[in-house]
């Protein structure tokens, strides 16, 4: 049995590495928010927008739980904040998840986070000023990392590339 689940903050680069791993490995690779994208036919944006974050917190919840009960070898990449709500870390545990946690640091993130596209198309802080952006992140991540540092693996990916990334956690998961 193969479940692995990349955790980590808004643009720590979770979804392009397990995509990557996932051809390298032969493991079925899926995006929980595209998941939910695709079952609710609108973008994780508009649901928040829309429907609201609990609203948001409680679908990620159902989808993710039903997923890992139904699927047994896969790649699987989280949204930012799955793992720090609704026991969510606990069920990935319970339920034998191997959890790799891309740890950003505030500055890189901060950075990628900045680039317009990137901020455009995340709810949580499109609607943040330039200076505002900073701060909200250092809040979160200090919130946050309580549940990030529970992952089986750490992979510190502050300047790293995405193949020595990819190097590296090949070379824990054997
Ligand atoms: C969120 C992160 C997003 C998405 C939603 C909420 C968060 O996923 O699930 O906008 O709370 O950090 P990414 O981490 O893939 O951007």
């Amino acid at each position: 049995m193969n479940k692995i689940v990349f955790i980590g903050y808004m643009g720590s680069g979770k979804t392009t590495i397990a995509q990557l791993l996932s051809q390298k490995l032969n493991l079925h690779f899926e995006d929980l928010d595209q998941i939910i994208e695709n079952e609710e036919k609108l973008t994780v944006k508009s649901i928040f927008e829309t429907k609201g974050e609990v609203y948001f917190r409680k679908l990620e919840h159902k989808t993710l739980k039903n997923f890992i009960e139904t699927k047994e070898n896969f790649i699987l990449s989280l949204g930012g904040g799955t793992p720090c709500y609704s026991n969510n870390m606990n069920l990935l545990k319970e339920k034998g998840c191997v959890t790799i946690y891309l740890m950003a640091s505030l500055e890189e993130l901060y950075g990628r986070l900045t680039l317009l596209s990137n901020k455009n198309q995340r709810p949580l802080i499109a609607n943040l000023k330039r200076d505002e952006i900073k701060e909200f992140i250092a809040k979160q991540l200090f919130e946050r990392s309580f549940f990030y540092n529970q992952a089986n693996v750490i992979i510190k990916v502050d300047k790293k590339s995405i193949e020595e990334i990819i190097q590296e956690i090949e070379e824990l998961l054997i």
